[in-house]
């Protein structure tokens, strides 16, 4: 099988090792993908925490934004969405009369699990003054709650963008949000929701990988605590780490985000070392959710058209309107950001 692996022990090593799929049956896999995405005019999409395989044949990879944009403007009959369920959700959202599939329709996310619509309307009737702001990793319900959607790759944009005169509030992300607040000095009500891999990493994990490896810069997702936060060289959304880790000198990098991470950063920067954060009870740490989706499944989604996202158009309808408006903001010219 392909996913049947776990995680090494701590100190084994600092990679996940999964049981590679036979070349062989990678080949036929491969081969029998191209032509289905040919045969549907599909486009594969797929996030960086995306397993190895997955992310060597998608036409893009990147962070949520990145597949937002690319959902946003793309020509295709069919997407196929290799991710959790909301960038799916996002996809559709925007291209309500296209097939939109996900290799596992179980791919979740405890970010989005925090924060149910019921509960987010009730709080917004207790102040008729808030303008919500929906980190995108939420249902497609709360992005119709919402006024605005935002990735950890914008969110400072779209905070800077909220107008003056309202009382933000930001879910379903505490610790993205607080970390908006510590970029921008604007105050905001904050949903006590949070990633369950990123809240993983510790100060004193943090601090003792650093002793292993003084001279290496560690780079950490806005989801981590801000015990993490405060101990990192730069904080940001995993498509700017790529871009970051470009741009350094140093040789080797400490990366405090999803495992998958760590394939696209040794692809687009192969002359340096990526070193996984260790966590206190593992050497790196993986999201669950994203790592259902595999390249058997992915084969299988397009074969099938299924599992497919399906909305009541009126909660598409809704749900658009923030998500266009975050679209918006991210494509003004940076002196107009706001
Ligand atoms: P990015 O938008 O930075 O890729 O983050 C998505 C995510 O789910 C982080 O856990
Ligand atoms: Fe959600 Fe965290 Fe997984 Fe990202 S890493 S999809 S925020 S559970």
């Amino acid at each position: 099988m392909i996913d049947a692996t776990e995680l090494q022990p701590a100190g084994v090593d600092r990679f996940p090792v999964r049981a590679p799929i036979p070349p062989a049956r990678l080949d036929a896999l491969s081969r029998d993908i191209l032509a289905l995405k040919k045969k549907l005019n599909a486009v594969i999409l797929a996030h960086n925490y995306q397993v190895p395989e997955i992310q060597d044949i998608a036409d893009f990879v990147g962070d949520s934004l990145g597949l937002a944009q690319q959902a946003a403007r793309t020509k295709a009959d069919v997407i196929v969405f290799c991710g959790v369920d909301f960038m799916a959700e996002t996809a559709k959202i925007l291209n309500p009369d296209k097939i939109v599939v996900l290799p596992d329709k179980d791919a979740g996310c405890s970010l989005e699990e925090s924060c149910p619509a019921g509960k987010l309307a009730e709080l917004q009737q207790t102040n008729p003054n808030f303008w919500t702001i929906a980190y995108i990793n939420c249902s497609a319900a709360v992005k119709a709650l919402s006024d605005v959607i935002c990735t950890s790759g914008n969110a400072v944009r779209i905070v800077n963008a909220a107008p003056k005169d309202r009382d933000i509030l930001f879910v379903p992300d505490e610790n993205l949000g607080s970390w908006v607040t510590e970029q921008t000095g604007r105050k905001m009500t904050l949903w006590r929701g949070a990633c369950y891999v990123h809240v993983e990493w510790t100060h004193g994990a943090i601090t003792r990988i650093r002793r292993e490896f003084p001279d290496a810069p560690v780079v950490a997702h806005p989801e981590c605590t801000r015990a993490v936060r405060m101990l990192a060289d730069e904080v940001c959304s995993t498509e700017k780490m790529v871009e970051w880790c470009r741009r350094t000198q140093s040789k080797q990098i400490i990366i405090a985000t999803e495992a998958g991470m760590l394939h696209r950063l040794k692809k687009e920067c192969p002359d340096k070392e990526f070193i996984p954060a260790p966590t206190d009870n593992c050497r790196c740490n993986e999201c669950k959710f994203m790592k259902m989706n595999t390249l058997e499944k992915l084969h299988d989604c397009m074969k099938n058209l299924a599992p497919r996202i399906e909305l009541p158009k009126a909660l598409l309808d809704r749900a658009r309107l923030p998500i266009e408006r975050m679209l918006e903001i991210s494509a003004r010219p940076l002196e107009n950001a706001g």
